[in-house]
């Protein structure tokens, strides 16, 4: 809902989420698939495996063969409660009690993590992602083993998308110190422009160094909680002894699966589009109340613009006097274990109406030219 009022008043934006837009949520042809996966279907309403309903599993494996060309058996993939349940389980088995984390400088990660350990470090970027060197250093420096958890593809909440030479690099050092890679992949398949990228979890080739994870929520619906990992089996296996649940709900599975046989194609040439408008009107309005007062990239994909500003600005009294007038974006200091904002905010795209994209960034460059 849009009100109008000073700067646009109370209530103009609600820029901090990452859900996605309501007109995109398929609701019609996903009531179809319901209809279609149900009647005579027991299975939907019986407890599954742990990991997870085999249709969906040939989903994920379908479309991983179609996007990617990438072939996987069904054993070296599972289903779980969105992708938050395999970060959870996934950081769980390498991080043990309380053990050591590495994330990237800033990272969604920093949300999960917060819960599961104390010990979390930020691994520096630099203009074409993670340092491959800090890596080196902090396995050195560490005297235990420890986990990367990284965004290569549309880093959530920075947008940026590490090249092949990095990620070839960033491979090579992990495996070198035996660091293992948690690929958190949430935004894959909403590529906007630009070539698409093998996934580390594609360049290892398999090995077991790298588990990635993904997720429906962004091209569904947050909603139906259905998320995936992959790696090598024997891995698969190991942090699927921590999933608990008697199986990720076979009744949304299943009718997921009829959803994705039915319209995968064309639901992801949907949401693209979709946000694809959306980046692009974010960017315009950023042009128009921002250029020359801070500075950000276009991203290729994902949900995402990261605003950065004059380092001896105050960035949480701007995201307060913000949200005063009506706007919320998320503070930098969010995605840090340290809470350092890094002088940024992030502006989630997705879910807001245009017209609250528009005043929302307004509003943001009426602060930011107070400064
Ligand atoms: C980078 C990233 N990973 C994982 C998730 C978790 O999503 P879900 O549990 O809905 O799959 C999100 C949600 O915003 C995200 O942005």
């Amino acid at each position: 809902m849009v009100t109008p009022g000073r700067s646009g008043g109370p209530g103009v934006a609600d820029l901090t989420v990452g859900q996605p837009a309501v007109d995109a949520l398929p609701l019609e042809e996903m009531a179809e698939a319901a209809r279609a996966a149900l009647p005579g279907n027991p299975r939907a309403l019986l407890y599954t495996q742990t990991e997870g309903a085999p249709e969906l599993i040939d989903v994920v494996r379908a479309k991983l063969r179609h996007y990617e060309g990438l072939d996987l058996d069904r054993d070296q993939i599972a289903i779980t409660s969105g992708s938050s349940q395999a970060l959870d389980i996934v950081l769980r088995t390498f991080t043990d009690l309380d053990g050591p984390l590495a994330l990237d400088d800033v990272s969604y990660g920093a949300i999960p993590a917060r819960r599961l350990t104390s010990c979390v470090d930020h691994i520096p970027f630099d203009d074409d992602g993670p340092q491959p060197d800090a890596v080196a250093r902090h396995a050195r420096a560490l005297d235990r083993p420890f986990v990367f958890y990284t965004m290569p593809t549309f880093q959530n909440p920075m947008g940026l998308t590490v090249g092949m030479a990095r990620r070839r690099e960033l491979l090579e050092v992990c495996r070198a110190e035996g660091v293992p890679i948690l690929e958190d992949d949430a935004y894959y398949e909403l590529r906007y422009d630009g070539e698409r990228v093998p996934s580390l979890l594609e360049l290892d080739g398999g090995s077991g160094l790298v588990v990635r994870t993904g997720t429906f929520s962004k091209i569904l619906g947050a909603g139906i909680r259905l998320g995936w990992m992959a790696s090598a089996a024997p891995l698969i296996d190991r942090v699927l002894r921590l999933k608990p649940d008697g199986g990720t709900s076979p009744f949304a599975s299943a009718i997921a699966a009829r959803f994705m046989q039915d319209h995968m194609e064309t639901q992801i040439a949907r949401v693209r589009a979709f946000y694809r408008d959306k980046r692009d009107l974010t960017t315009r309005a950023l042009d128009r109340h921002l250029r020359g007062r801070a500075t950000w990239r276009t991203p290729e994909g994902g949900f995402f613009v990261w605003i950065t500003f004059d380092p001896s600005w105050d960035v949480a009294a701007m995201v307060r006097e913000c949200a005063a007038r009506g706007v919320r974006v998320r503070s930098g200091a969010d995605f840090r274990v340290d809470q350092d904002p890094r002088h940024s905010v992030r502006l989630a795209f997705s879910h807001a109406e245009p017209q609250a994209i528009e005043q929302g960034v307004a509003v943001l460059g009426e602060v930011v030219a107070e400064q």
